[in-house]
């Protein structure tokens, strides 16, 4: 503890890195089925201040969450018990692989970001890492390979099989707009993001069921056995984006109805972040906010990625007229809700529901209202720069 103090007090920070989080509005496991989704960054973020030390390979990083120092040798760099630490050595094992520019720093990530809230934490950990290595070490690494490799240091260090959705609004994202992005050929497209007179508020279950990683992986397998039995067939189907509901009924008695059922609902949720984002254009909020309760049931029901939180969340706020849309956001079994509700009913409703669902589970929730934001930023001498 007195070490820690005495390293931060006595940091000379050379670079300062702001990595937000993200709130997806609809295309829920759509990503690592080459679908669409509807991403954006928020205001909130983990500060990371970097300096060098002058050593060949040894790195002090400090996490003011857990209150932890993580010692690090870059020539010996291996897997750890910790998670947090998981993402952090992911990241610098990916860099080594492509470039052996980083040599011995010293770092103190500082997070506003809630874990396990489905916000993407862990994103914003690998990817404001990533871009502050390759600015303090002049790596010239493009802002997609950031993106890339800190996806891939989530697949082999921490074991997820994430889709790329989180690191690339994390990095990606513009202030006031959201991203529709196709996750096959990595194309995009900013619009504008015009809610009003509706604000965004995050409701968090503070539940985090330790289902969530191994279900996780296990959706991403029946995915991919629907697209291995479907593409024998149909040789240019690589991934379930390539799948139509009436190929899907064509199989539909070589699938286990749970095969079926997954791959029904990724169909479905891909047509919807399409739909939503023309009607987004459109400033149709309600046809936008109906939507997202359909993503919620479908995610409920066929993908069965929910939870009984976050279930009595999005049907509590069903009896709102004020709130055009809910759904949960994220990998599932716990974290937030994204809710579209009117800003004049925001402050009752918080109430409200908060009641309502300690009652119901003795938990206390929490909440906040955000705000589409830019993704990563980095601040040398109080200027900004994207
Ligand atoms: C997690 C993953 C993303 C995405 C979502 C579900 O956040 O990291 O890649 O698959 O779950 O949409």
């Amino acid at each position: 503890m007195v070490i820690n103090q005495s390293f931060v007090k006595d940091f000379k920070s050379e670079l300062v890195v702001d990595s937000p989080g993200r709130i997806n509005f609809i295309g829920e496991h759509t990503d690592y089925n080459n679908g669409f989704v509807l991403p954006t960054a928020i205001d909130k973020k983990i500060v990371f201040s970097f300096q060098k030390n002058d050593s060949e390979h040894m790195c002090k990083i400090y996490s003011s969450t857990y209150d932890e120092m993580l010692d690090i040798n870059l020539s010996k760099l291996e897997p750890s018990e910790k998670e947090w630490e998981n993402y952090i050595l992911g990241v610098l094992s990916e860099i080594s692989k492509i470039s052996d520019g980083v040599k011995g720093f010293d770092c103190i990530v500082d997070s506003q970001l809630p874990i396990g809230a489905g916000i993407s934490s862990s994103a914003a950990l690998e990817c404001g890492l990533a871009y502050g290595l390759n600015e303090l070490f002049n790596l010239n690494l493009s802002k997609i390979e950031l993106v890339e490799l800190s996806q891939r240091a989530e697949h082999s260090y921490v074991g997820t099989k994430c889709g790329i959705m989180d690191q690339f609004a994390s990095v990606m994202s513009e202030d006031k707009k959201v991203i529709l992005l196709d996750c096959r050929s990595k194309h995009y497209r900013l619009i504008e993001a015009n809610f009003e007179p509706y604000k965004i508020l995050l409701l968090n279950t503070n539940v985090s069921h330790n289902l969530a990683s191994s279900e996780y992986n296990t959706r991403r397998e029946e995915c991919e056995k629907v697209k291995e039995i479907i593409s024998k067939t149909y040789n240019k189907v690589k991934s379930l984006r390539e799948v139509t509901k009436s190929m899907l009924d064509e199989f539909r008695n070589k699938l286990t109805d749970v095969l079926y059922r997954r791959a029904y609902y990724v169909i479905e949720e891909n047509n919807r972040v399409l739909q939503a984002s023309e009607l987004l254009e459109k400033e149709d909020v309600q046809g936008f906010g109906k939507l997202m309760y359909q993503s919620h049931r479908g995610l409920q029901h066929l993908y069965e990625v929910s939870c009984p939180e976050l279930d009595f969340l999005v049907d509590f706020s069903e009896d709102y007229n004020e709130i055009v849309g809910s759904r949960m956001m994220g990998g599932g079994f716990g974290g937030c809700t994204i809710n579209l509700i009117h800003a004049d009913r925001v402050n009752d409703y918080i109430l409200n529901v908060k009641k309502a669902y300690r009652k119901e589970f003795d938990i206390e929730l929490t909440s906040f209202v955000t705000v589409p934001s830019h993704g990563t930023i980095i601040r040398t001498n109080g200027t900004k720069k994207h």
